[in-house]
């Protein structure tokens, strides 16, 4: 089992956002969550991240409990989350957010520079690689 979440119980503040969520992905697997708006779809996201601690439940990734590991212990595991809404970091350059994009394949020098070449060959793209965002970090992301 890659991801194994059982009886989940996330909290903001006293009130009870997700109550006893469970649910398994086994590699190789494509998982979609639906629900509806406030169901606490990007909460429990949040919660496997470990951006948000449960207040009861496990979390296992290959095999290891994670459910009490801080964010950036959890990415370096593998997990990445790609937040909606195209949260980018407006002062940095697109290179630099693109680096930061590839945080996790540190081992893959050759593929990340792959990535970066086929990004900047995608057709519409109205930046350079050193230049910044605009302020809204929007409008000048590669390929829009
Ligand atoms: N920062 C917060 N503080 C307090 N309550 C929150 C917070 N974020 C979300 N909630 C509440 O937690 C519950 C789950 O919200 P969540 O954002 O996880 O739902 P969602 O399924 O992602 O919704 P959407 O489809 O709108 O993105 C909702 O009742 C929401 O109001
Ligand atoms: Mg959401």
């Amino acid at each position: 089992m890659l991801l194994k979440v059982q009886d989940i119980e996330t909290y903001y503040g006293s009130a009870q956002a997700l109550k006893g969520v469970s649910l398994e992905v086994e590699k190789g697997e494509l998982i979609s969550l639906l629900g509806a708006n406030g169901a606490g779809k990007t909460t429990l996201l949040r919660t496997i991240s470990g951006l948000i601690e449960p207040k009861r439940g496990t979390i296992e990734f290959e095999g290891q409990r994670i459910d009490r590991l801080g964010a950036e212990e959890i990415v370096r595991l593998g997990i990445s989350h790609c937040p909606e809404g195209r949260k980018l970091f407006p002062q940095m350059t697109v290179f630099k957010n693109l680096a930061l994009g590839a945080y996790v394949r540190k081992d893959d020098q050759r593929g990340i520079e792959e990535t970066r070449e086929e990004i900047f060959r995608r057709p519409g793209r109205k930046s350079s690689a050193f230049s910044r965002f605009s302020k809204t970090g929007k409008g000048s992301w590669p390929g829009r």
